[in-house]
């Protein structure tokens, strides 16, 4: 089948990163973020218009200067659970942190959710870009890049290898023998790795899709190497076509380095998107939406975010961008933070001029009229730019015109599906479902490999 474009939602009901003043719209309710009826509505949508995921962000540290969105609101998996009862096909993707949650409770979890759903969880990976998130879990700081890159490689293949402890025919549950497991089909893991000690077995069988669905998030050499390495999918940001090619060209290389078909990668930038009766009316509606949110003080507070949140409030504005507050970013997200400083150093801007540029407006390059943004998302996806969109930010109506007056024209062109190819998150990604590693270990006559970083040898196959 030709291959189509992918489509998620990422609700921010209240306002997330640069969006300080959209809950004053009446349109959203003040507590939209924490009503699950809000939720399931977008979801419906996205379901009924044949979206392939609902995406929940998430962090587990604020200030008084986070955006409304992240003050208050719930819980990725919890939320997504009461989303798998109502919804029968839309993908559910939640974001857990490798430095603050154990791959036990992942597994645990993620794997809950994709029985609930039926097969439809998708696990985003992220290290936690916010280091204050440490005081939250008994830490005095965050981990450095490599203990957080470490870590997430080693807790991605002790979460996979959890997933894996029954083998399908683990359960026979027969009821003439007595029988309810087949003990040779249920293992241990055993690991001792430099991060994780996980005995397992985890006491929970597969989904329908093997393992939940992997996506990852993080832009430095580590970030990309991680999810070239281990994941399905990847969560970036393309601010041009350019970059959003020399990106998946990046990963797809890094990918074949790592022994993989780079062919099974989707990349998926989050955009905005703006739909008007004509390009001047998007334009027009995308500059009112600008202003609303303009707040030079607010900007100037949440500016600090990258930088472990570092108070920038103390600087004299019309100075030079003060370069030296880079290392508050070496524990946060120090690849955007760096590119930031480099850029304010060559263009030689003071702090007002950089948090102006960077906080301030953007055109987005998906603002017209229905088909002037169906043509610039056909000409990216085309182009290699991306493989689907994770729709963010947006304002309840431009998710309904987006629906109405896009999609419709995509799907013409057959640029998107007009209706589900499965009732798994990974068929219709088009992803393939993942062999257990003991069955196929059983196949091959051979051992599992062992995970990375395990200093205990792999055990051979019971009952090969
Ligand atoms: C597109 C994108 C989305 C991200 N989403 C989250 C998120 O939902 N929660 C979170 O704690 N960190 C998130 N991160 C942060 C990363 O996990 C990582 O900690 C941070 O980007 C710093 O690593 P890097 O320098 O490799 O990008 C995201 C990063 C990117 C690039």
């Amino acid at each position: 089948m030709a291959r189509q474009l992918k489509l998620g939602i990422a609700p921010t009901p209240t306002g997330g990163p640069g969006k300080h003043f959209q809950w004053l719209d009446p349109q959203i309710a003040g507590d939209a973020s924490v009503d699950v009826d809000h939720y399931i509505e977008v979801a419906r949508w996205a379901e009924d218009a044949k979206f392939d995921f609902v995406f929940i962000v998430d962090s587990n540290f604020i200030t008084p200067d986070s955006p409304p969105h992240y003050l208050n609101r719930l819980e990725p998996l919890t939320l997504l659970s009461a989303l798998a009862a109502v919804t029968s096909h839309i993908g559910l993707i939640g974001t857990l942190s490798t430095s603050y949650d154990e791959p036990f409770h992942v597994a645990r979890r993620f794997g809950s959710l994709d029985l609930i759903s039926k097969g439809r969880a998708g696990w985003n990976v992220v290290t936690s870009g916010d280091s204050g998130t440490a005081g939250n879990f008994g830490l005095d700081q965050h981990y450095d890049y490599d203990t957080r890159y470490g870590r997430a490689l080693e807790h991605i293949e002790v979460t996979r290898a959890l997933w894996d402890s029954y083998e399908d025919d683990a359960f026979p549950r027969d009821r003439q023998t007595r029988l309810f497991l087949d003990r040779s089909r249920q293992h241990t893991l055993d690991h001792r790795g430099e991060f994780f000690s996980v005995t397992g077995p985890l006491n929970l069988e597969r989904s329908p899709q093997g393992h939940p669905v992997i996506f990852q998030a993080g832009d430095s050499e580590q970030g990309r190497d991680l999810g070239a390495r281990t994941a399905d999918a990847i969560f970036t940001h393309a601010p041009t076509i350019e970059a959003g090619v020399a990106f998946a060209e990046d990963i797809r290389r890094r990918a074949a380095g790592f022994g993989r078909n780079p062919e099974e990668i989707l990349i998926v930038p989050g955009i905005t998107v703006t739909v008007g009766d004509t390009d001047e009316d998007a334009r027009e509606i995308e500059r009112a939406q600008g202003l609303a949110d303009n707040d030079f003080e607010r900007a100037l507070a949440e500016f600090g975010r990258g930088f472990g949140w570092h108070d920038f409030r103390q600087y004299d504005l019309d100075a030079p961008f003060p370069a030296e507050a880079l290392a508050h970013a070496e524990r946060g997200f120090y690849t955007q933070s760096a590119r930031i400083v480099a850029l304010a150093g060559d263009r030689g801007w003071t702090l007002r001029q950089t948090v102006e540029s960077v906080s301030g407006p953007h055109p987005s390059p998906f603002t017209g009229s229905a088909v002037t943004v169906a043509d610039e998302l056909q000409r990216w996806f085309e182009a290699g730019a991306l493989d689907g969109i994770n729709l963010h930010g947006g304002h309840p109506a431009q998710l309904r015109r987006f629906i109405d007056e896009v999609l419709p024209i995509l799907r013409e062109r057959g640029v998107v599906r007009t209706d589900y190819e499965a009732t798994t998150l990974r068929g219709n990604l088009g992803l393939p479902v993942p062999e257990n590693r003991w069955t196929r270990a059983r196949r091959e006559g051979a051992t599992p490999a062992p995970l990375p970083g395990s200093s205990t040898p792999t055990r051979t196959v019971v009952g090969a």
